[in-house]
């Protein structure tokens, strides 16, 4: 299993988004842009202006998680602003297996996040025309939350049939992704991690997300 880490620069400080990027870039394979739009999540984050900036100078691929209501309708728009893989949360769209089409059809990568309440059912049917399944390890919205263990087992399900059926996808958890967490998210299965204060709260980004990086390979050592 290939590792992945995608830094999520949500709280970061937003004056020097850029040189955040750079300070993990080594680290990292993605850089995760948060969107919230104060409906779906009670926050309000960055929108595609701010993700077409930074596109400007794209260090590393980005990854845009998109906490928002009609994602049907504003989907299309962070693709063109520059995101390399667009994620949508399956509560809020009114025709996933049309908005996975229309986002590839763009050509970029497709993701299907689900919250902690909902169960890994929901998206069992999407798995074999996405790029990514998210699985929420807190409730979206804030970063620097506990992640939540239970959460594990949507993972493990998950990982059991991407390997049964051989599907190509990446397996991403977010939320409260740490020192003590990340080791046990990997056991589980997943090999896309996302981390934000864990990183960007140190004193040393670039060495939290260093030692984070390789507690993440011993989980499947
Ligand atoms: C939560 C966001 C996450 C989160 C990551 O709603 O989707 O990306 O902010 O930050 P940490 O790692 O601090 O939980
Ligand atoms: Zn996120």
């Amino acid at each position: 299993m290939d590792i992945k880490i995608g830094a999520s620069i949500l709280n970061a400080d937003a004056r020097y988004l850029e040189s955040a990027i750079q300070s993990v870039e080594t680290s990292i394979d993605w850089v995760h842009f948060d969107v919230m739009d104060n409906h779906f999540v009670p926050n309000l984050s960055f929108g595609a202006g701010v993700l077409n900036s930074l596109s400007k100078n794209k260090i590393k691929p980005i990854d845009a998680h998109l906490m928002i209501e009609n994602p049907d309708k504003w989907a299309p728009d962070f693709v063109t602003a520059g995101a390399d893989s667009v994620t949508f949360h399956i509560e809020a769209s009114k025709d996933p297996h049309r908005l996975i089409k229309t986002i590839k059809g763009l050509k970029s990568k497709v993701g299907v996040a689900i919250k902690p309440g909902t169960p890994l059912d929901e998206v069992k049917e999407f798995l074999e025309e996405i790029d990514v399944l998210l699985v929420m390890t807190v409730e979206p919205g804030f970063g620097g939350q506990s992640f939540m263990y239970d959460m594990l087992e949507k993972v493990k399900e998950a990982r059991s049939i991407v390997n049964s059926k051989k599907l190509n996808l990446w397996i991403q958890v977010d939320g409260g992704v740490s020192e003590s967490s990340i080791d046990k998210a990997t056991a589980a299965g997943a090999d896309f991690l996302v981390v934000g204060s864990a990183a960007f709260a140190a004193a040393d980004p670039g060495k939290a997300m260093q030692e984070l990086l390789k507690k993440a390979k011993q989980g499947i050592s």
